[in-house]
C-alpha cells in the first residue's frame, strides 16, 4: 500500500504555519511546482525561491501570479547558493527533496548538493529560525541522501540546534520523513 502523503504534507504545513509570520523571511529551497512557495508567500513577509530547473521556476511564477502574490524573488539555481542571494537571512527555510512532480524523475536532489544546501541554510538561519526538510527515500538517490542528511544532523551541536525527526512508522514503501532544525 502506498503511504499517506497528504497526511505528512498537511502536518508539515501545520508546523510551518506556526513558524511563519508577516514579519518573517522565508526560503523555498526547492520550488518545484510552487505549492510551498505560494504557502510561504501567503504567510510571510517575503519568500525567496530556488530551483535548478527552469520549468520549475516557470511553474512557480505562474502559480504565484495566478494567486496575486508579489512578495517573492525566484532564482533558477541551486539552493547551495542561497547565501549569495538571501543577504538579510531567513527565519523559515523549506526543503522538499526529490524530483519535480510531473517532471523528469532523473533530475533529483543529491546527497552532496543537499548537504551543501543544508550548510548554506544553517549559514543564513536567523535566531529562533526553523529549517524543515522533507525526505523522500523511495528511490536509490533518496536513500543515500537520507543517510547523509541524518548523519550530518546527528553531529550538529545540541547546544546550538534542536533537531526533530518525524516519520510514519506504520506506513509501507519508504514513507516520507521530516527533519526540523531549530536554533
Ligand atoms: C519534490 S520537488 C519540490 C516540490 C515543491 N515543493 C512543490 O510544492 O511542488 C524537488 C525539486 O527540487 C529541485 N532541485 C533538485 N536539486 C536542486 C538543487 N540543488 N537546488 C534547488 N532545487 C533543486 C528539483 O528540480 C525539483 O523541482
Amino acid at each position: 500500500m502506498k503511504y499517506n502523503l497528504r497526511r505528512i504534507t498537511e502536518f508539515n504545513k501545520l508546523i510551518l504555519e506556526n513558524c511563519c509570520d508577516k514579519d518573517k523571511v522565508a526560503v523555498d529551497a526547492t520550488c518545484g511546482n510552487g505549492r510551498d512557495t505560494l504557502f510561504l508567500a501567503q504567510h510571510c513577509q517575503k519568500v525567496y525561491g530556488f530551483d535548478i530547473q527552469k520549468q520549475a521556476i516557470d511553474n512557480t511564477e505562474a502559480l504565484l501570479k495566478e494567486n496575486g502574490v508579489t512578495n517573492y524573488q525566484l532564482f533558477n539555481c541551486s539552493f547551495a547558493k542561497m547565501e549569495e542571494y538571501v543577504e538579510e537571512g531567513a527565519d523559515v527555510i523549506v526543503f522538499n527533496l526529490g524530483y519535480l512532480p510531473g517532471g523528469d524523475k532523473d533530475i533529483t536532489t543529491s546527497a552532496e548538493e543537499t548537504l551543501e544546501g543544508l550548510k548554506a541554510a544553517l549559514g543564513i538561519l536567523k535566531p529562533h529560525g526553523t529549517i524543515s526538510m522533507t525526505l523522500y527515500w523511495g528511490h536509490p538517490q533518496g536513500k543515500t541522501e537520507r543517510k547523509a542528511v541524518l548523519e550530518y544532523c546527528r553531529q550538529l551541536d545540541p547546544g546550538e540546534y534542536h533537531i526533530t525527526y518525524l516519520s510514519m512508522p506504520n506506513q509501507d514503501n519508504c514513507p516520507p520523513e521530516i527533519i526540523l532544525i531549530n536554533n
